[in-house]
């Protein structure tokens, strides 16, 4: 018994010497879907560097990229249970939780980059990043990938060449009715699976930006592309609303700021990230790029634009008119 107590006595002396135990780090796990070198693999992995740079001891980030930790399907279900603490999906993911991001989806909605920036940056666009707060979910900023492009076994100079082909989309009804729009088959699919799916033929076709395709290596398996800036392909940073409150104030202000940096850069990044993997896609010699003249392009746009009066109403008639005001 003596000897016990004077265990514990000689332990307890030792804690007091060696002064307050150092708190553990918080733990941030990013998880995403695409690869390092796109834009938003290099934004997730700057958020970490600089977190580490100026909260070092205090908070701890762990990014894992290429769908190591979670998927498509899981991955907003994670941030809510807490399993990851920030995503950026596509904005074409969030639509089980909201409708209005629906919008980002709209056929030739946006010429370029610019135009989303002016949306983005709006009242409007600023008020979307709320637009699943009463799910749980935080909007922290809008991340740039860029405009996205279309590809097939054949070349797709006009709508028609589309019609019966098999195209793998991201999971949004606004998606599904584009390619309805131009008599194809759209198939809800993860990123993760495109590849192969294109491969096997379980696909015939698909759309995505020259980064997603350059680092998913699509065009090895589709011979024809065609330059048609039809759609936008952003993310939305997220949290969780639990999270983001947990948080002590002077951590949640630093990330605050460091989302802002981050989000700058990538936004700056992103259409030389995009121009440099169409030229790497050109040099590989192993695929045709199409540039459609002005009247094929004029048909797509006929052709797809219909899909905007089927989903105004979910959207909002003034979302709508405030973005397509950008392009003018
Ligand atoms: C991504 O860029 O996060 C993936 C987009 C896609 O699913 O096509």
């Amino acid at each position: 018994m003596k000897l016990r107590f004077l265990a514990a006595a000689a332990a307890l002396t030792a804690t007091v010497l060696a002064g307050p135990v150092a708190a553990e780090p918080i733990i941030i796990k990013f998880s995403h879907v695409v690869t390092e070198n796109t834009p938003k693999g290099k934004g997730a992995n700057l958020f970490k560097q600089l977190v580490e740079e100026r909260l070092a001891g205090k908070v701890e980030v762990q990014v894992f990229p290429s769908a190591q930790l979670f998927g498509d399907a899981d991955e907003i279900i994670a941030l809510l249970k807490n399993d990851t603490q920030i995503i950026a999906p596509a904005l074409s993911k969030f639509s089980k939780f909201t409708k209005v991001l629906q919008l980002y989806d709209l056929p030739f909605l946006f010429n370029d980059l610019n135009a989303v920036a002016c949306f983005q940056d709006s009242a409007s666009g600023k008020e979307m990043l709320d637009s699943m707060s009463s799910k749980g979910i935080k909007g922290l900023a809008y991340w740039h990938n860029g405009m996205k492009q279309l590809s097939a076994p054949v070349p797709l100079r006009t709508p028609e060449a589309a019609a019966g082909l098999k195209f793998r989309i991201m999971s949004s009804d606004v998606l599904q009715a584009q390619f309805q729009a131009v008599k194809a088959n759209p198939q809800k699919l993860a990123f993760s699976e495109v590849y192969l799916a294109l491969q096997t033929g379980q696909i015939d076709g698909q759309e995505n930006t020259w980064s997603n395709i350059y680092s998913q290596k699509f065009f090895e398996v589709q011979p024809h592309f065609v330059e048609s800036n039809h759609g936008l392909l952003d993310y939305m940073l997220v949290t969780s609303e639990r999270f983001w409150k947990s948080l002590p104030d002077d951590i949640r202000s630093e990330l605050d700021k460091i989302v802002m940096e981050v989000t700058a850069t990538v936004n700056d990044l992103a259409s030389k990230e995009n121009e440099d993997a169409k030229q790497l896609i050109v040099d590989s010699g192993k695929t045709e790029i199409i540039q459609l003249t002005a009247e094929e392009k004029g048909k797509w746009r006929a052709a797809m634009k219909p899909v905007w009066e089927q989903f105004k109403g979910d959207i909002g008639a003034n979302y709508v008119a405030a973005a397509a005001a950008c392009s003018q």
